[in-house]
């Protein structure tokens, strides 16, 4: 494997040769970890709201948000492509604040952006952002900024004509230019048609196992969120009950004495010499002071 950053074209060039390892992350450690992995891409997801800041959904986080966790994973990812996940707010207002958002996250360390949606004011804005240089993954099916709109976290394309709407979509997005396209919670039926009649590599999050890659979220796949877990996620660990088995291990240690062992403290001064410099102090708190003999 390479030690060179992967490239957008690189990623589209892997349709039909190699599939795609995606995950999520959202600061300096799990950027590097990742990375070490050996993830094709990291995304820093605004999936960053629920399992990072604590929302029940993505709608709150805001582009200072996510720029200041693109910036952490830009220090800790060196390979992956990374991939800064516009938010909510952050591309719906005016396609000139869309392009300027885009190259924020450039800015910031992302080497492209990823957009929800595909209708055709979205393909508008996607192909600004094109224009600027900007790679652009699309994102299509269960798309978390319009949960409002889509009545909840729900199952998409499950009718023919939801189905044809998504398929629609996948090809316009794969028109604009997106070099890879994000199919979230669909029938894997349709994300195998979705994937065979595009050239640009699909990536599933609940769409089956025919797309040419799959992603999940980092607190997902070890067991470090103790939200709802979709049907679709595969935990790989158990980390979040592991790491407080470990906390509460040291709080025992600290209690009952056994914390900070001999091998884990510094010595210097002995403490005859510091009771004879400074004093020692009696029972009941009494400072007894040893005064140097006169010699
Ligand atoms: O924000 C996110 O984590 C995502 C992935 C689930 C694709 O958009």
């Amino acid at each position: 494997m390479s030690s060179k950053r992967v490239t957008a074209p690189q990623i589209r060039s892997m349709k039909g040769n190699a599939r795609i390892g995606m995950l999520t992350a959202y600061d300096y450690p799990s950027a590097k970890i990742a990375d070490a992995a050996g993830a094709d891409i990291i995304l820093v997801g605004d999936s960053l709201g629920m399992v990072v800041l604590g929302y029940p959904d993505t709608l709150s986080v805001t582009v200072d948000d996510m720029l200041h966790h693109t910036r952490a994973v830009a220090r800790g990812a060196t390979r992956a492509l990374i991939v800064g996940d516009m938010p909510y707010l952050s591309y719906h207002v005016s396609v000139e604040e869309s392009v300027r958002n885009a190259g924020r996250f450039i800015h910031a360390g992302a080497q492209a952006v990823k957009v929800e949606g595909g209708k055709p004011s979205r393909i508008k804005t996607i192909e600004a952002i094109l224009d600027a240089e900007i790679p652009v993954m699309g994102h299509i099916g269960l798309t978390p900024q319009s949960v409002n709109a889509l009545g909840g976290f729900k199952l998409q394309g499950k009718n023919a004509d939801d189905a044809r709407r998504l398929i629609d979509e996948a090809l316009a997005l794969e028109h604009a230019g997106c070099f890879s396209l994000v199919l979230e919670c669909v029938p894997a039926e349709l994300g195998a048609f979705i994937t065979e009649r595009l050239t640009i590599p699909t990536i599933g999050i609940g769409a089956g196992a025919q797309c040419d890659g799959q992603v999940l979220v980092y607190h997902d796949v070890l067991g470090l969120y103790d939200g709802h877990t979709p049907k679709f996620v595969r935990k790989y660990a158990n980390l979040g009950a592991d790491m407080q088995h470990a906390l509460e291990h040291f709080l025992s240690d600290v209690r009952d004495g056994s914390f900070p062992a001999e091998t884990e403290s510094f010595h210097g001064t002995s403490s005859e010499e510091l009771k004879r410099l400074y004093g020692s102090r009696e029972p009941e708190g009494a400072i007894v002071v040893e005064m140097p003999k006169a010699q």
